[in-house]
């Protein structure tokens, strides 16, 4: 194991005086909450000198995190540290001079060959890297409720979205009235992204995100209308839905199957529930939608010892074992062994290493957090219109807005 000791420089009388480190998430329940005690044990043996205190604000994929974070940020109140995803949500908040540059820290633990080079891209700006990662979680997976499945005479996931929309079919047919759950904006996002991977394959769905790509094009069109059938077989109450709304859905039996991030493995098994079965979603191939969460040394942190020591434990062997294992996710490290990792966390892990990698939006690898709320906003006009040539112009126009293009 490796050691991640760290003193406090903050003695009494010539410090600012806390020994507090204030960890914003929002991972308040289940395999979430999980996952985070996990790295808090860690930083307990490690950091002795220093006491955690969960900031964390309920609601998934930030949905309110991100906004009292923004708040705190620009009354100048940041806590010690905050989670930011890997990509263009980081930029955001590097754009705007809110976190410090940990470069130095790289060298000093270690870390800059710890990971792989794409992910450590993905935190750098300028030569200076802006976060320590903390895991890899794969976004496009699709998670069944075996009975339900069993009961259809559904054996096997498909692989293509032709089959997907018979078993959702044989699923109506054998009386499940909603075969697909689902939730509100983002989780209706991420359905759509994963839609998209398999409508238009990686090096389109990639194209879209660095300002190469078409959103007004046909094959668009094709795909936003083949996402209005899927939103057929789905929960009509899905814009009240978090994403554990849905997922109880499933577990109680009363859908089939749920697209959702691999946080949905370690949630499922925090709830004690085990009639799971995952497969990717159906047409994405070999396709990673990955997406990373990291942690930040905010510019004005009141106790900067705390949060490199806190720093120092995300980035750790030691911290990132504990953390995983219980969170879904795989190490963003490379030198971590699988073993003692639950079955789900050792598939991903072998995947990883061979699968096509592309980024998400709503988890912030491909977009910044502006384009994110325009496709959100519009994807959620859509879930009450159902109107396609509305959707594509809307996208098409946050594309415009938002993207690299914008620049
Ligand atoms: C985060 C995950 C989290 C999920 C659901 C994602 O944006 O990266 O860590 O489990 O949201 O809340």
């Amino acid at each position: 194991m490796a050691t991640v000791a760290c003193t406090s420089t903050d003695e009494p009388g010539t410090g600012t005086g806390t020994k507090e480190v204030e960890v914003f998430t929002w991972w308040a329940d289940g395999g979430e909450k999980a996952g985070l005690t996990g790295l808090e044990t860690v930083f307990g043996t490690e950091c002795k000198d220093f006491k955690f205190v969960n900031g964390a604000v309920a609601g998934g994929a930030g949905s309110n995190a991100k906004q009292v974070l923004a708040s705190r940020l620009q009354q100048g109140t940041p806590p010690d540290t905050f989670q930011a995803h890997a990509g263009a949500e980081l930029s955001d908040y590097i754009n705007d001079d809110q976190i410090e540059d940990l470069s130095a820290q790289y060298g000093e633990w270690g870390l800059s060959n710890a990971f792989p080079k794409g992910l450590i891209d993905n935190l750098t700006v300028d030569g200076k890297i802006y976060s320590v990662p903390a895991n890899i979680h794969r976004a496009n997976v699709l998670w069944g409720n075996k009975t339900v499945l069993a009961k259809a005479g559904i054996t096997k996931d498909a692989t293509t979205l032709e089959g997907f929309f018979a078993d959702l079919d044989k699923l109506k047919a054998a009386g499940v009235a909603t075969p697909l759950a689902l939730g509100k904006d983002w989780t209706q996002q991420m359905l759509f992204e994963a839609l998209l991977i398999s409508k238009l394959g990686p090096e389109k769905f990639n194209a879209l995100w660095n300002g190469t790509g078409d959103w007004a094009g046909a094959d668009m069109t094709a795909a936003i209308t083949d996402y209005k059938k899927l939103l057929t077989y789905t929960n009509s109450d899905r814009d009240t839905f978090d994403w554990t709304d849905a997922e109880k859905m499933l577990m109680d039996g009363k859908a089939a199957y749920q697209l959702m991030g691999d946080w949905e493995a370690a949630d499922l098994d925090a709830k004690g529930f085990k009639d799971y079965s995952y497969s990717v979603f159906p047409g994405n191939g070999n396709v990673f939608q990955w997406l990373a969460d990291s942690f930040v040394l905010p510019k004005g942190a009141k106790n900067a010892d705390g949060t490199k020591c806190w720093l120092k434990t995300v980035g750790s062997a030691a911290g990132q074992a504990e953390f995983n294992k219980k969170k879904g996710s795989i190490p963003a490290r490379t030198d971590v062994p699988a073993d003692g990792f639950p079955a789900y966390q050792q598939a991903a892990m072998n995947d990883w290493k061979t699968a096509v990698q592309v980024p998400s939006c709503p988890h912030g690898s491909a977009c910044a957090q502006t384009w994110q709320g325009a496709v959100g906003s519009a994807q959620g006009k859509f879930s009450t219109d159902g109107d396609v040539a509305a959707l594509q112009a809307a996208l098409a126009s946050a594309a415009a807005e938002f993207g690299p293009k914008a620049k």
